[in-house]
């Protein structure tokens, strides 16, 4: 058995923590032999409802579980961690885009970076699934300067995994008969998903998923926007947003990043751009990323054809734009 290792989870009095913390707890995040201190971080006057959340997770009777330590100080929640989701802030509501949340809730995670930069391990994981993802992570990472850029990722797994439920649903086939499907650029509307270098098991072998549905009109119009509007489909039916699967797909970000990839297989993180694939630098975009060594790298060399090109540049672009507000919040 190893060492147990201190991981957080922020918002841990709300819905995706409900699922989340189960799943890390269980053993399906960090693997089966790696025991938990459990951080638990809310707001103060989340406190309340915390507690019931701490007394659900000891009844849960998890061999995993070392520690469970509830607490509304960022200094004690950040405390020597390894890992952390940050799930934590102002949830997104019927009828709202995601650049309303954006002044509201980076500042939140300023404020983390500045708690993760002076607490938390420097080889600390930090996975950001608080919404806008992808600039909450810039800012958190900026914020925090001793910690390596590479440290900081943000969530673009649901919409990955959404994309390959379509797919598998398509082509009426299981979810693990489908891999390498794409999510580029911004967690937001502007996503692009991208099933172009998807594969899919047809008996023993292994084919293009644009050879096997041939209905490119599908892949190109359908399939985008489903994926793209799923979030608002499922606030609209559930009048909260999306949180079993949110939490599943942060368990996956995570595992992934910890016990790595199959060779050939790839996966969507929101990374630091190095400008790959023409996409601006110094932005945090979802790329498909292999992961060896808890250490993350873009793949490199995918043909990029002009319909991609157009859609990686346009979310891109409005990366672009929510960095500008985001430093022009956080330097009022
Ligand atoms: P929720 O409202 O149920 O829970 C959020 C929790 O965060 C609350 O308990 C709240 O008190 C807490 N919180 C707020 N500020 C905090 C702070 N400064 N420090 C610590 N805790 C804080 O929301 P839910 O449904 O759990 O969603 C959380 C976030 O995840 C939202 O921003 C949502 O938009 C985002 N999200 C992101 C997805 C992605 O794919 N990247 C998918 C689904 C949701």
């Amino acid at each position: 058995m190893l060492e147990p290792i201190k991981v957080v989870v922020t918002g841990a009095a709300g819905q995706i923590a409900y699922s989340l913390l189960y799943q890390i707890g269980k053993g399906d995040v960090f693997g089966q032999d790696q025991p938990i201190i459990m951080h638990l971080l809310d707001i103060p006057m989340m406190m309340g409802v915390l507690e019931g959340v701490v007394m659900e997770m000891m009844d849960c009777a998890l061999p995993l579980v070392r520690g469970i330590v509830p607490t509304a100080d960022p200094a004690v929640g950040f405390a020597d961690v390894e890992a952390a989701f940050l799930v934590g802030a102002m949830p997104r509501k019927e009828g709202m885009e995601r650049k309303d949340l954006l002044s509201a809730n980076v500042k939140i995670f300023k404020v983390q970076g500045q708690a993760l930069d002076k607490h938390a391990k420097k080889t600390v994981k930090v996975l950001v699934v608080g919404n806008p993802a992808n600039t909450n992570a810039l800012i958190c990472s900026k914020y925090a300067p001793s910690i390596p850029k590479e440290n900081f990722t943000a969530m673009t797994r649901l919409d990955q995994n959404r994309a390959q439920a379509q797919i598998a649903a398509r082509l009426s086939v299981g979810i693990e008969s489908v891999r390498n499907v794409l999510i580029w650029g911004n967690h937001s509307s502007t996503q692009y998903p991208d099933a172009r270098h998807a594969l899919v098991k047809k008996g023993a072998e292994e084919v293009k998923v644009s050879d096997a549905l041939p209905d490119t009109a599908w892949l190109q119009d359908q399939f985008i926007t489903t994926v793209q509007k799923r979030g608002a489909a499922v606030i609209a039916a559930r009048k909260m947003s999306s949180a079993m699967s949110a939490a599943k797909a942060a368990g996956d970000h995570m595992r992934d990043w910890w016990l790595g990839t199959s060779d050939g297989s790839f996966v969507s993180m929101g990374v630091i751009s190095d400008g790959s694939y023409n996409a601006p630098a110094d932005v945090v975009f979802s790329f498909p990323v292999s992961i060896k060594n808890k250490q993350w790298t873009i793949v490199q060399g995918l043909p990029i054809d002009d319909f991609s090109r157009g859609k990686i540049e346009q979310t891109g672009q409005e990366l672009v734009e929510e960095r500008q507000e985001a430093l022009s919040v956080c330097e009022d």
